[in-house]
């Protein structure tokens, strides 16, 4: 029988290459993003790709608490119970000024972008996921080393590890894994928008030991890996991928 998986920020970069993963594995996978045309795009090239692709979309603000009734009414709908949920959503925030108040919401952004869309889809989600599931988290390299403006982002996503050993500890009894990937700079993504010069880019690439910017599919294959039976011994962990430009702790 075919597991359902959701999978976050499934419209673009490393979302939407999760999505097609498990889509290649004969899951059933809801894609989740707030841009329904973009999503409708993703799903077709899903199903242009992967014969037989068993894809489905929702549009919805992962920060709105409000998206967990819609949510859990498409679960139901399949009849299934969740495997697996990987939470992609993220952003970095424009830096603003260095006055409070373009603080504040740089703080605020950041920590709706990236916590808040992560605790309202795990905290919605429990009651229809399965035992034996798996959940993954999306933080960052910037979470070691800090991130531009005043470190908003960084720090938002630095958050998610602590909120991941403590889920790994609540959800072990239903032998639910929790993990938090880290990623280092992967192209093809809408990450950073028009803020990648080519300056910037170069540079990256050099901090890696590899040479080279990391694929979407790379951070896909190990997302899947954590939501298969062979990584079912992992959990708690905060899990690398950034080519060897930060060592890991
Ligand atoms: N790319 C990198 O180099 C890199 C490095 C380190 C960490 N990361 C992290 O890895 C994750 C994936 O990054 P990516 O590069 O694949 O990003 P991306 O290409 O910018 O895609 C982000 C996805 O999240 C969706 N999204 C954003 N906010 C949302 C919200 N509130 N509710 C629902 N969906 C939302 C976006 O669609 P809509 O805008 O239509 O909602 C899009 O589908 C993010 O958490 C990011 O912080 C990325």
């Amino acid at each position: 029988m075919s597991r359902l998986i959701v999978v976050t920020g499934a419209s673009a970069g490393i979302g939407k290459a999760t999505a097609k993963r498990f889509a290649e594995n004969k899951d059933k996978v809801l894609l989740i993003g707030r841009r329904e045309d973009r999503l409708a795009q993703a799903v077709k090239e899903i199903e242009s790709s992967v014969e037989g692709a068993d894809v489905a979309l929702l549009a919805l603000d992962m920060s709105d608490p409000g998206s967990v009734a819609r949510l859990q009414e498409y679960v139901k709908s399949t009849g299934l119970s969740v495997s697996g949920l990987v939470c992609c959503a993220g952003s970095a925030p424009q830096a603003g000024g260095e006055d409070i108040d373009s603080v504040l919401i740089e703080w605020q952004e950041a920590y709706q972008s990236n916590v808040v869309t992560s605790v309202i889809a795990v905290e919605g989600l429990l009651p229809v996921m399965a035992d034996g599931g798996s959940i993954v988290l999306y933080s960052s390299i910037a979470a070691y080393r800090g991130s531009g403006g005043t470190g908003a982002y960084g720090a938002a996503k630095a958050a998610l590890h602590s909120y991941i050993h403590t889920l790994a500890a609540r959800l072990g009894p239903r032998d639910i894994s929790a993990n938090v990937i880290a990623p280092g700079y992967f192209a093809d993504t809408d990450f950073f928008g028009d803020r990648l010069t080519t300056a910037r880019e170069t540079m990256l690439v050099r901090q890696t030991a590899l040479g080279r910017a990391g694929d979407p599919a790379e951070a896909a294959e190990l997302g899947f890996y954590l939501c298969s039976p062979a990584g079912g011994y992992v959990t708690s962990q905060i899990l690398q991928i950034n080519g060897g430009s930060y060592h890991g702790v």
